[in-house]
């Protein structure tokens, strides 16, 4: 049986520090390490920041802050970074040739007992694995931003994870309190992404198609689509290198997972990459946690159907080609994304024929990507 002493995230950005700092929560001892000693000082001052909104909120006592934020420890140094851990949490970005190039560098001094798991976001696990000396110890661990608030982590065994390194995975997720949810088949962007990141296009395409405005769209996916953020709000709040590099790596494996529009090339070139950079989407007043005014009456000007209509499509997907379940489908959704109202709940009141109709529609005009699923298919009355 394998057991976590010590844990190393290799990555300080916004899903490492976040991951560096439950760990710490659950007790561990944790080693956040970057390549520059100016990532750590802004991951610490962000996990600090973190930590002071749960004191306010009284979730934590002022002595336990102190000693969550004592139990975490930024390196800059790899090999020293993976001393005593036996499970190294890889969080860099979203790029194949990136990763590999970690893993190359991480096996020079890895011990055969380490645990390796890939916060990748869409990447299949089998593929970064095979990089490594070890795919039966590799596995999947995806949390959601902010990973201090989101319950969810898709937890995605390789085809070589051993069972062992799927359990483990599955009581580490339980003692930082979150909800696992085992992906059955290791498809790129596995559960949410693969709703989430094609939202994102299709919002920017519905800019293009109906004239609405931002808040319009945003507003009408917080109030008649029940997501807590507006979705270009939730993509500036992502970051556009994450959504970019997510959609590129998508969409090479699959061309139906995703309809890319090139606004978020062009938002990712001009390093308009969302909150972190003071502007994205929407403009920001700094890099601090910021919120989009979104109203009800906004909400009333744009009629959400093709985003319900594309995200009801991908989920169809996932169920037809067994990589959850409709429950897990839902539990997921309502975990990673804080969907107040099931997906196929709103499908419904829209009316499922009238999805329908709107993805034969769309796929008369722009192509096959917009075809119904087989699993929407059936469920026509
Ligand atoms: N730590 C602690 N507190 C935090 C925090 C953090 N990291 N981030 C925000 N908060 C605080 C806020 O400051 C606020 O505090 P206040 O009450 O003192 O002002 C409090 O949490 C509540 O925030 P909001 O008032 O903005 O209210 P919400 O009820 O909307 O909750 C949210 C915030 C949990 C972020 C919610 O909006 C949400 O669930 N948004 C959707 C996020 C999502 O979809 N994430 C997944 C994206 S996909 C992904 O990550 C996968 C990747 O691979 C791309």
């Amino acid at each position: 049986m394998y057991k976590i002493n010590q844990i190393t995230v290799l990555g300080s950005g916004i899903m490492g520090h976040g991951i560096a700092q439950i760990s710490a929560m659950a007790g561990y001892n944790v080693i956040l390490r970057d390549i520059e000693q100016a990532f750590l000082d802004k991951a610490m001052d962000k996990i600090k920041w973190s930590i002071n909104k749960l004191v306010e909120k009284q979730k934590i006592s002022q002595s336990e802050a102190e000693k969550i934020i004592n139990r975490i420890h930024p390196v800059v140094e790899l090999e020293q970074s993976l001393k005593n851990s036996n499970l190294i949490i890889e969080a860099v970005p979203e790029d194949l040739t990136l990763k590999k190039k970690v893993y190359e560098e991480i096996e020079k001094f890895a011990t055969d007992d380490m645990i390796f798991a890939s916060n990748t976001s869409t990447l299949p696990i089998s593929e970064i694995s095979a990089f490594t000396s070890r795919p039966d110890k590799f596995i999947g661990l995806h949390f959601f931003n902010p990973p201090q608030l989101m319950p969810l982590v898709e937890i995605i065994p390789g085809a070589k994870t051993e069972q062992q390194v799927t359990d483990l995975a599955i009581n580490l997720v339980k003692e930082v309190k979150k909800t696992p949810i085992v992906c059955k088949k290791d498809v790129p962007g596995f559960i949410v992404n693969r709703i989430f990141i094609p939202l994102v296009h299709e919002a920017a395409y519905c800019l293009d198609r109906t004239g609405a405005s931002m808040v319009e769209v945003d507003s009408a996916s917080k109030y008649k689509m029940a997501l807590p953020m507006g979705i270009f709000e939730l993509a500036d709040y992502t970051g556009m290198d994450v959504i970019h590099k997510a959609t590129s790596e998508m969409y090479s494996r699959d061309k139906k997972v995703i309809f890319p529009h090139p606004k978020i090339q062009q938002l990712y070139e001009n390093k308009e990459l969302g909150q972190k950079t003071g502007k994205g989407f929407y403009q920001y007043q700094g890099d601090n946690y910021e919120r989009v005014q979104l109203t009800e009456e906004a909400a009333e000007k744009f009629d959400p159907i093709p985003l319900v209509s594309i995200a009801v499509n991908n989920a169809s997907w996932l169920i037809s080609n067994g990589v959850c379940n409709r429950e897990e489908l839902e539990q997921a959704l309502k975990l990673g994304m804080g969907l107040k109202r099931e997906l196929f709940t709103t499908a419904e009141s829209v009316g499922i024929q009238n999805i329908i109709n709107t993805l034969k529609d769309l796929q008369t005009k722009y192509g096959s990507f917009y075809e119904p699923d087989p699993y929407l298919l059936s469920l026509q009355k």
